[in-house]
């Protein structure tokens, strides 16, 4: 074939015959770059993986498992989520990507050596300004920061109430729990919140709040694991909640609804219980494992 003459067009053939060539080297695409990006993390969800390879699930999901299926992935259940699986690489899948790796590093070194020396130095200098140009386009990459999460402070009351009301959710005897609980911060506003209560060894979940612009980034539930993880850590059992408006993201994320007759006594010094949430409000519960 004839080289083709812009550089746009040079660098997706580069891409295209480049991967094309690597591909001989593993039985399967999608299972080398899965087995690559677990190599590179150690663990990670399925979800993650999906996210770091920018792969739909259901695709990732087939190829883990294949990898299940012929020995190389070990699924184990997360600590921190019952829902959740947690892959990594067992000996015979560790041994399968190093072995992969070092076919993909020779395969790199016979194509530069093809190339004559004087043109290395040239030649590495445009690899860098490619590396640097896609990793400023890779979306976790970019100057973009993320919210960072941690535990509210008394000055937070303001700003938690105001998106609290925001979100249509009610606020009385949320200030007297300011100190369990969790926010979302960018920037110096509070973009997202989850609080608990604890009464007596019961926890109640509340207020579990996204701005409308940080809605579906992952936020709410970044904060609920956080806060099922601080409930196991008081040794609690059972996290409750009460809701009108979000039952379908509470089911996404494990809690079942239950009779508001069979709640723990102890729930009733909650505000929540004792009128700020309507009559008509769904109890949902989630069993917290022990640890
Ligand atoms: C419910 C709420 C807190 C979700 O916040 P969020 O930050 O957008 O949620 P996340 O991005 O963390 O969602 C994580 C997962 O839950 C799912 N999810 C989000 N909102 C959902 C909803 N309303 N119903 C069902 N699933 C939902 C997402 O699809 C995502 O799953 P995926 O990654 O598998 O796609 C937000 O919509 C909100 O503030 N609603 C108004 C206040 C409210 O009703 N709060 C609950 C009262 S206690």
């Amino acid at each position: 074939m004839t080289i083709p003459s812009t550089a746009g067009e040079r660098l997706r053939e580069v891409a295209r015959l480049y991967v094309r060539q690597q591909r001989a080297f593993g039985p399967s695409r999608s299972r080398c770059d899965v087995l690559n990006e677990i190599l590179r993390h150690g663990a990670l969800s399925q979800r993650q993986l999906a996210q770091q390879l920018g792969l739909d699930k259901g695709w990732v999901s087939r190829a883990v498992e294949a990898l299940v299926r012929d020995g190389s992935i070990d699924k184990a259940p997360d600590a921190h989520d019952r829902r959740s699986v947690v892959l990594r690489l067992s000996d015979t899948g560790l041994r399968r990507a190093q072995t992969l790796n070092a076919q993909l590093n020779r395969h790199a070194e016979q194509l530069l050596a093809s190339i004559p020396e004087p043109r290395h130095a040239r030649l590495h200098a445009a690899l860098g300004d490619l590396l640097q140009a896609l990793l400023e386009l890779q979306p976790d990459n970019k100057a973009t920061p993320r919210p960072v999460l941690r535990m509210a402070l008394a000055t937070d009351w303001p700003p938690i109430e105001r998106l609290l009301l925001e979100c249509g959710l009610p606020v009385a005897g949320a200030h007297e729990h300011i100190d369990t609980f969790a926010v979302a911060e960018m920037d110096g506003q509070i973009v997202a919140s989850a609080g608990l209560e604890f009464h007596d060894d019961v926890a109640l979940l509340r207020s579990v709040a996204t701005g409308q612009a940080w809605r579906r980034q992952g936020l709410a539930e970044a904060l609920l694991r956080e806060q099922m993880r601080r409930a196991r850590a008081r040794s609690a059992k059972t996290l409750y909640l009460l809701t009108t408006t979000a039952e379908a993201f509470f089911l996404h994320h494990g809690f079942a609804p239950c009779e508001r007759t069979g709640a723990p006594a102890a729930l009733e010094r909650s505000a929540e219980f004792r009128g700020a949430c309507p009559a008509s409000a769904l109890l949902m519960q989630y069993t917290l494992e022990t640890e």
